[in-house]
């Protein structure tokens, strides 16, 4: 299989970040597309499909596929991309192969919608010619949790432990000639 056409890292220091930056590729996104999601428990993967989900404005309810495989998040006439692509919301956490992809029927959505896939590297590629991979990372070189490098005690103020991550992005076949706009797409004139 050939490489990726671009690849971008970006740095999110907060999961409303990563919601953020997951509404803005929404933005780029249209019905056919396949995202392929892959992180680590907890890294973050449904947090970025809210963010999807609010960037297409589909039902709400994005959650942890835990015992459903595939759920459908139909595209709001009230929303920011009326007409636009439902939401397909994958975890392959279970399916061990290609084979059990095929079993759920993703192509029968997939022309009208965004799919994604929640632990789909290795399984969902042959879906489609072309892909985004969205990798999360929680950040390398701290190695201590940062609210434990804080050295806090008990801080009930912290609703939801944010932490920084790293979310690479990249583009591969027809449909990826070049990173999306918003990502910075041409190299800064003069380096840096
Ligand atoms: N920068 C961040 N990006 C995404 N999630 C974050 C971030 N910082 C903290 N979190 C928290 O980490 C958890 C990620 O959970 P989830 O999105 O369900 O992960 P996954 O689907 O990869 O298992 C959420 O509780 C979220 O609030
Ligand atoms: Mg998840």
């Amino acid at each position: 299989m050939t490489g990726p056409q671009w690849e971008r890292s970006i740095k999110v220091t907060t999961a409303e970040q990563t919601r953020r930056l997951a509404a803005a590729l929404a933005g780029v996104l249209e019905a056919g597309d396949l995202l392929v999601l892959t992180g680590e428990l907890g890294a973050g993967k449904t947090t970025f499909t809210q963010g999807l989900g609010e960037g297409l404005g589909v039902r709400a309810g994005i959650i942890s596929p835990t015992f459903v495989l595939v759920r459908i998040h139909p595209n709001l006439p009230e929303g920011p991309r009326p007409g636009g692509p439902d939401l397909v919301h994958v975890d392959a956490y279970r399916l061990d192969s290609a084979a059990e992809i095929d079993d759920i029927d993703l192509e029968n959505t997939m022309d009208t919608s965004v799919t994604v896939v929640e632990w789909g590297r290795d399984r969902v590629e042959h879906l489609s010619d072309s892909r985004l991979e969205v990798d999360l990372h929680r950040a390398v070189g701290g190695g201590a949790a940062p609210a434990a490098a804080a050295g806090t005690t008990l801080d009930f103020e912290t609703e939801d432990d944010d932490e920084p991550r790293t979310i690479v992005l990249r583009g591969f076949g027809p449909r990826w000639p070049e990173a999306p706009g918003f990502l910075g797409n041409a190299p800064l004139e003069g380096g840096n």
